[in-house]
């Protein structure tokens, strides 16, 4: 089967001055977190569709849920955990309850607040994660990159042909992720806020897969209005 995980349980610190969660915010006519559920409803190789919020928010998804999405049948909301990681694990914890952790079933997670990912990305992360077990989605670093370690003078500045900026979604074969996360020690969890830095620092393979510069995050109240002209565009 292939599952989405719609990754939901933040809080949007760096949003500032609102009480409701980034995801929650509109964007154009409608929520943010409506406009990425729409992308995977419309995908007919995603089975279920799992989105995980704080657990104050749950009922206020499946309101929205109801009145923006008219087939949501294979739609479940479900409480996020305390990190980004922890959420990931709640989404797989659901499946083993749910259907059992097979072979083959994988997952795609997804920033509910990367509102304009695209049919071709989720294509790409689905063929990646079934061959290989485990992809990211990303672009060419643009800008160059530093590396400073005390914040006020440069220790290096590595090739940018070989940076690349993360973005999501990030696709796994849910037995590999299931494995290697329930073996990571408490420390080693509290350091691995990426599920595919999990996979690198197992030694195991992550490929990559094309992202777009329109698939931003929304972050900052900046991202929000440009989030909005992108939307204008796509529009037009
Ligand atoms: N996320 C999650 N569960 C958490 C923390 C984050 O599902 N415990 C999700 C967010 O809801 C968001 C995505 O991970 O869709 C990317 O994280 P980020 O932009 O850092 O979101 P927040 O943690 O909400 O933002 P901030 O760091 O500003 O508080």
């Amino acid at each position: 089967m292939i599952f989405a995980a719609i990754l939901a349980g933040g809080i949007g610190s760096r949003m500032g001055g609102t009480d409701t969660p980034k995801q929650f915010l509109a964007l154009g006519n409608k929520p943010v977190i409506i406009h990425t559920i729409e992308k995977f409803v419309i995908n007919d190789d995603v089975d279920e569709i799992i989105v995980l919020t704080p657990k104050n928010f749950i009922n206020h998804t499946n309101h929205l849920i109801e009145k923006y999405i008219p087939n949501h049948e294979n739609i479940v909301v479900i409480e996020g955990g305390e990190t980004r990681n922890g959420t990931i694990l709640n989404s797989i914890s659901y499946i083993e309850k749910n259907y059992g952790i097979d072979e083959e079933s994988i997952i795609i997670t997804h920033d509910s607040v990367r509102p304009f990912l695209t049919h071709r990305i989720i294509e790409d992360n689905i063929e990646a994660a079934k061959k290989y077990g485990a992809c990211d989605t990303v672009i060419p670093a643009t800008d160059t990159i530093v590396e400073s370690i005390n914040a006020k003078t440069i220790e290096s500045i590595p090739v940018r042909d070989y940076y690349y900026q993360g973005q999501t979604p990030q696709s796994f074969n849910i037995k590999k992720l299931f494995n290697l996360i329930t073996s990571l020690t408490e420390e080693e969890s509290n350091i691995l806020t990426d599920a595919c830095k999990i996979f690198t620092l197992k030694d195991e393979d992550v490929h990559l897969v094309d992202g777009e510069v329109t698939n931003i995050k929304i972050t900052y109240p900046y991202d929000l209005k440009l989030a909005n002209t992108i939307l204008e565009d796509i529009h037009d």
